[in-house]
């Protein structure tokens, strides 16, 4: 059986890879599928994010990375999956994600939705919550894997350079790491 892990990864998480590790024993093959949304402005392109998705589960045999656009459970008919994977945090997921389920059901009664409780440690964890602790200068090194944190902290430490002189503790160190981002990269850094 095939599974689709959709999301937005902006960027990966050690929250979504605890998931895709845990997928990957449940079912013959998880394809994570980055959506294609033209209405979010991105930290990382879908390309940076595939890429970085791509290196992150580089172990996993039976894990893919793809993108699409549109509706998910057309591109998991496209692919001929049976299961959408989706992670539960907190109860606020729960009704975000059991209303998703739901409609889901409504386009497609051949998809199931199959939930997997994240691990306790990473129940706090978001994508946002990481952006936002980069973006004030914390380390985020226990929170993604090592190139994704290094991809943020270029971003950072460029944002650091044109609109904060004043330096901190952590953006010393930020500062010998390489510079050269793409500027779509910059987009949700406005100051
Ligand atoms: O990582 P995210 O942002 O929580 O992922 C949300 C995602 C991509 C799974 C969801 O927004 C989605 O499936 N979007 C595609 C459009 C769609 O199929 N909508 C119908 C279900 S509400």
């Amino acid at each position: 059986m095939i599974a689709i892990y959709p999301g937005s990864f902006d960027p990966i998480t050690l929250g979504h890879l605890d998931l895709i590790q845990r997928g990957s024993r449940l079912f013959e093959g998880v394809i994570v599928a980055v959506l294609r949304n033209p209405n979010k402005m991105p930290l990382f392109s879908v390309q940076q994010r595939q890429e970085q998705i791509r290196l992150s589960t580089k172990h996993l045999p039976n894990v893919e990375v793809d993108s699409f656009d549109g509706l998910t459970v057309n591109y998991a008919q496209m692919q001929q999956a049976q299961v959408l994977l989706r992670g539960l945090r907190a109860v606020s997921d729960f009704e975000v994600e059991l209303q998703m389920a739901h409609t889901n059901k409504t386009l497609s009664t051949q998809i199931e939705t199959v939930f997997l409780a994240t691990s306790n440690e990473y129940s706090f964890l978001s994508s946002s919550v990481v952006k936002e602790i980069a973006r004030f200068g914390g380390s985020i090194d226990h929170l993604v894997p090592p190139h994704v944190a290094l991809d943020i902290y270029q971003c950072y430490a460029h944002q650091q350079t044109v609109s904060n002189p004043i330096k901190t503790e952590a953006t010393q160190n930020l500062r010998s790491l390489p510079t050269e981002t793409p500027m779509e990269t910059f987009q949700e850094w406005e100051v």
